[in-house]
């Protein structure tokens, strides 16, 4: 989109045909064509009407990271993608508002503002610089229509002197993004820049995926899940940090946080009345066993992300399970014992085992009325599968 067009979709002009096209994608449930067509009927240009059906559908689909703010924010399709969920992203500036009250940030690549908006909210002083004048346009249009005061501007972070501010901010551009693999191959801004950045107050939004290996002396890493899903890793410079590794898991009831000092370490143990699922925030922070030690129990096997205890406990950082039996491990025979008690739609959990739980179920060939979880997974080393129910 070009500037000029942004600068547009924000008269009153603009704004009507964009409420228009909003009004519109709502009726006819996203279908594009009717809608080109009708937002065509209010506007002829082909370039404002496009632009407005665009805005329209990306703030539709920015709703479930951005809830209600997104239906006065612009994005763009990347940028709406690269953008950090209001949940997490309010952590984050919560935290660093906690450390330096009132202070200011500079946000180092600030994209169109997901992270910036957060940081003005939490009151801190937010300045934002991005490489992109559209999104740079766009994060200025963001702060504008939320009504919070923060500079942005033009320019390369990495040219920029931060030292003007209290902390500095970086959530690079990562190519390939999801992979399993960490790759800081490709980083804009680069890798080794961004090691650079952590010796000064800062911190830095990373992938998940990074290796414990890769966080430098003395920096904190905290990796954040929210609704049950390991969304990013966020590595926070030494005066900043502290302890050494965290998890943070947002969820309906607020947030919760475990660190390594709240880990005592755990043993394996036999499985016991309750089986619990760690949240991925934990596990990347390999603070499983802080969740065996919170609930009272140990490892089902010293490699395997699950924990056994006998005693109840509700934590936010484990998903917990009440163990009804074991059943046999051999395809065969479980298929039977399946059979056996007619359960007829079968959740699959595993971990540690070679198995794809879609194929599987096909070769389960189930049938009867009953519904259950079925768990595999390796205790101590040996292939191990476990009837259980949610609780
Ligand atoms: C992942 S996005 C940031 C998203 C942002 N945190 C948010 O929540 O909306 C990374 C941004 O860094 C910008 N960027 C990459 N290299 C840059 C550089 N050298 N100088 C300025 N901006 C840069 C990109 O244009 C992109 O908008």
């Amino acid at each position: 989109m070009e500037i000029a067009t942004l600068d547009w979709l924000r008269t009153t002009e603009g704004a009507h045909v964009l409420a228009h096209a909003t009004q519109v994608w709502a009726d006819h449930s996203g279908d594009p064509v009717r809608v080109a067509t009708a937002v065509r009927r209010l506007e002829p240009d082909p370039e404002k009407a496009a632009a407005a059906t665009t805005q329209a559908q990306l703030r539709a689909r920015a709703v479930a990271k951005f809830g209600d703010a997104a239906r006065v924010m612009f994005f763009t399709p990347d940028a709406l993608e690269q953008a950090t969920r209001t949940r997490v992203a309010d952590h984050r500036a919560a935290r660093l508002a906690a450390a330096i009250p009132e202070g200011s940030v500079v946000d180092l690549g600030c994209g169109i503002g997901g992270d910036l908006v957060a940081f003005a909210r939490a009151g801190l002083v937010a300045a934002g610089i991005d490489q992109d004048p559209v999104r740079v346009a766009m994060a200025r249009a963001n702060l504008d229509a939320l009504g919070l005061p923060g500079a942005v501007q033009v320019g390369d972070a990495t040219t920029l002197d931060p030292s003007g501010f209290d902390a500095a901010f970086a959530d690079p551009a990562r190519r390939g993004g999801r992979g399993r693999v960490f790759d800081v191959e490709g980083w804009t801004p680069p890798w080794p820049w961004v090691l650079d950045l952590l010796r000064r107050r800062s911190l830095v939004k990373v992938a998940p995926g990074i290796g414990h290996d890769l966080v430098p002396a003395g920096a904190e890493a905290e990796w954040v899940s929210d609704a049950g899903e390991v969304k990013e890793a966020v590595l926070w410079s030494p005066d900043l940090s502290t302890t050494d590794r965290r998890a943070t898991v947002i969820g309906e009831r607020g947030l919760a946080t475990l660190t390594d000092q709240d880990d005592p370490g755990a043993d394996v143990r036999a499985v016991g009345a309750f089986l619990y699922e760690p949240d991925g925030a934990v596990v990347r922070a390999g603070l499983v066993t802080a969740v065996a030690a919170g609930v009272d129990g140990g490892l089902v096997d010293e490699h395997i992300a699950y924990v056994t205890s006998d005693a109840s406990f509700r934590t936010p950082f484990a998903r917990g399970y009440r163990v009804l039996e074991e059943l046999p491990y051999r395809e065969k025979q479980l298929r039977a014992a399946l059979h056996e008690r007619g359960i007829g739609r079968l959740t699959i959990k595993k971990r540690g085992v070679q198995v794809v739980p879609e194929e599987l179920r096909k070769r389960l060939a189930l049938r009867g009325d009953s519904e259950a979880t079925l768990v595999l997974t390796r205790v101590a080393g040996q292939g191990t599968a476990l009837l259980v129910e949610p609780f």
